[in-house]
């Protein structure tokens, strides 16, 4: 499948999740709404999955929501809760809040996590090597540019390394996921307060 054509698909799907879940809430539980956001974010994740390591990496009807994506969470909430010790450094060495230790934690487990996504595509390079195979170009996705890239080693590195590559994949997570699902729910926000823009949007 294209990426363009997977990038489409991806928000139907998120409009069925979200459908589903409208369906499934008859009666009093109507009230609780549907959290569109979550679906929202969980779409973005396997959309960056895709463009990343060509898998999606989350279902949200699965009891667990993926081990990489609960890290991924955990680390957007120690960063987004405020520090006592950026405000009074000399606390800096007590972590009163244990926030620097949460993260540390949850850092190390995510790029932990990260590592073996790697390790899963090198081997599977090599066993197409061994067979004698070779990959479909179409089929590239952006860890094999980081896993192909040759640099000239003057101003640039002529591989990168191992270490880099895990917080290459780890950053783009957390870069993307978080902004985009926020825009595409600001902008479902700003449409359903704005009925006029909705239906020039619909037709
Ligand atoms: C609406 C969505 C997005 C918004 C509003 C947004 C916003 C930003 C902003 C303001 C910065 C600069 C941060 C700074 O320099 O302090 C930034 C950096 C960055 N963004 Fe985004 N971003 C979005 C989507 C994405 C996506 C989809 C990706 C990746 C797939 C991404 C990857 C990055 C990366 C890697 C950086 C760091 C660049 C650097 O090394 O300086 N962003 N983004």
């Amino acid at each position: 499948m294209k990426r363009h054509q997977y990038v489409e698909n991806a928000w139907t799907t998120c409009l069925s999740w979200v459908e589903k879940e409208a369906a499934a809430q008859q009666g009093e539980e109507a009230a609780r709404g549907v959290q569109v956001g979550r679906f929202v974010f969980l779409t973005t994740f396997n959309l960056l999955g895709n463009l990343m390591l060509s898998r999606d990496l989350l279902d949200p009807e699965a009891e667990d929501t993926g081990e990489f994506f609960g890290a991924v969470l955990k680390l957007m909430q120690w960063s987004g809760h405020a520090n006592m010790s950026d405000f009074f450094p000399w606390l800096r060495r007590l972590d009163p809040q244990g926030l620097r230790r949460k993260m540390d934690r949850d850092l190390g487990k995510a790029l932990e996590i990260a590592s073996r996504f790697v390790k899963e595509r090198v081997d599977e390079d090599k066993k197409f090597v061994s067979d004698n195979k070779e990959k479909e170009k179409n089929k590239k996705d952006f860890l094999d540019v980081l896993l192909e890239f040759q640099g000239n080693g003057k101003d640039e590195p002529s591989k990168i390394s191992a270490k880099n590559i895990n917080i290459f994949i780890l950053e783009i997570f957390l870069a993307g996921s978080g902004t985009t699902s926020s825009t595409v729910e600001w902008a479902m926000t700003e449409l359903l307060c704005n009925p006029e823009s909705l239906n020039n949007g619909q037709s």
